[in-house]
């Protein structure tokens, strides 16, 4: 069967060749143009040449946007075009990112975006911090992975600075390159030291999308496909300590066995949801008193983002298990981690390749950690992220109060803050009116009708308040 051509969308200068083998092979499910070994040469070539360019012609710019749509379309992943809705809903459908610096970030043709979704909670020191860059780029030009044989000296370095910030007897830390990893790697910890195969997690929680870490999702829809999952995990909802207390007593009295309840600080994808003031404390008293680990994934919450280093400080509570990610590879590297006490560390002491990761923890990815603890203490970013956050859900709830039939709560902890819409529709559409005028914000993955505003912890307040009248002006467009 032919080739079916690719009908560009704009003029694509190369015309799609075909190569002998491609008669014989079964036709892809998205069809795209054969190249042959010369030109995928030649391809990488010209990326590379725009990677290193210190300027783009206007030529170029509208190439890769172009480019750029066609080769998700093609080769990614299509269903990204349409899902994007920020970006596709304000008929900015070609927005293709280049740079960014602070709270800023720029598209390639060169338009200017006020940063308030924070590459969903990475940018706590905000893009390209010169500081955690330049550790990075030092460390990148003396070594830049390790040659896992012998030992890393930054791997321990911020091993030890995380295990003197970090809560209580947390201490020992493993590193990783993303959150989904961190809880995966609790999960095993927790198996491996309890000797026992159950979790309590909540309903719509969020911790990631591996088999071990997608088994403790709160959400049908990313779950169901995939069924079945790890079979001893049991949900209760977020916030209510007696539904956890009622779940290890019901597991207690038919011995199943639970290894721990792990539960998100504040709940970040379900949309900036605060639990009251007592169920961390209570959740912590019942998983002490039925001996099971507590586990606590700050990985959107921790570095800062809360207005407090770990989330968990807010109510004094020291879990068993902790994990980081997003913020701590200081939104320079992909960077996560699993925390614990010597106690129960000791489990993974005997063979210490029980668990292992040929990149956690490389050397760029610590140098960036290094340095994003140095700016999130120095530069206070936790304390930062309060007193912005208090101004902007203040703000926010004026607004509500102007806008009562649409714009329903404003609810979070420091910067990581939901506002809730009306509806999905509505949300979407206030994302891409702040979008059209130049401030990026979007929905949460499991609750699409709150918008999440999650920007660096550093924002300045003139940007904070640009926001909030780009969101006003929208909202009377809207609501008009
Ligand atoms: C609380 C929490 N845990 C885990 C994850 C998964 O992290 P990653 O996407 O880096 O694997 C996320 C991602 O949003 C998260 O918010």
């Amino acid at each position: 069967m032919p080739k079916a051509e690719i009908v560009p969308i704009k003029d694509q200068t190369e015309k799609p060749r075909r190569r002998r083998s491609d008669r014989v092979r079964v036709m892809p499910r998205v069809p795209r143009p054969g190249m042959s070994r010369k030109k995928i040469i030649e391809e990488s070539r010209r990326w590379l040449s725009l990677i290193n360019a210190h300027k783009l012609n206007d030529y170029k710019r509208r190439k890769i946007v172009t480019e750029t749509i066609d080769n998700f379309r093609y080769y990614y992943n299509r269903g990204f075009l349409e899902y994007r809705k920020a970006v596709t809903e304000s008929g900015e459908y070609a927005a293709v990112e280049w740079s960014g610096r602070g709270s800023h970030f720029e598209d390639v043709t060169g338009r200017r975006f006020i940063d308030c979704l924070g590459g969903y909670g990475i940018y706590s020191a905000g893009i390209n911090h010169p500081k955690i860059v330049r550790a990075v780029k030092s460390q990148l030009d003396r070594m830049p992975l390790s040659s896992q044989e012998l030992l890393d000296p930054l791997r321990g370095a911020l091993a030890r600075l995380l295990g003197e910030l970090a809560p209580g007897d947390l201490q020992d830390c493993f590193f990783i390159s993303n959150g989904t990893d961190a809880v995966e790697g609790a999960m095993k910890l927790a198996r491996l030291y309890t000797g026992k195969p159950g979790f309590i997690s909540c309903i719509r929680g969020f911790h990631g999308k591996s088999y071990g870490s997608l088994s403790l999702m709160g959400k049908a829809e990313y779950r169901l496909a995939f069924e079945p999952l790890l079979q001893d995990v049991y949900f209760v909802p977020f916030g209510d300590a007696q539904a956890v207390e009622n779940e290890l007593r019901k597991a207690e009295a038919v011995g199943m066995a639970i290894a721990g309840v792990v539960v998100e600080p504040v709940q970040g994808e379900a949309g900036a949801i605060v639990p009251s003031p007592d169920f961390w404390p209570r959740v912590r008293e019942v998983c002490t008193r039925y001996g099971v680990l507590l586990i606590a994934d700050e990985v959107q919450t921790g570095m800062g983002r809360t207005g407090k280093m770990f989330a968990v400080e807010h109510w004094d509570v020291v879990p068993d298990i902790m994990c980081l990610g997003k913020a701590l590879g200081g939104g320079v590297m992909p960077l996560s981690a699993f925390m614990s006490t010597p106690e129960i560390w000791k489990v993974l002491e005997p063979n210490p390749f029980i668990h292992s990761s040929t990149f956690g923890g490389n050397p760029l990815a610590c140098a960036a950690g290094i340095a994003a603890v140095n700016v999130t203490l120095e530069e206070d970013l936790p304390g930062q992220a309060a007193a912005t956050g208090e101004y902007l859900m203040g703000e926010l709830r004026r607004l509500q109060r102007r806008y009562p039939e649409h714009l329903m709560e404003v609810r979070g902890l420091g910067l990581l803050i939901g506002v809730e819409f009306v509806d999905t529709e509505f949300g979407y559409s206030v994302a891409a009116g702040l979008f059209k005028r130049g401030v990026l914000v979007a929905g949460t993955l499991l609750n699409a009708k709150t918008l999440r505003v999650e920007p660096a912890l550093n924002i300045p307040r003139p940007l904070v308040d640009e926001l909030l009248d780009k969101l006003d002006d929208t909202l009377q467009e809207l609501t008009a």
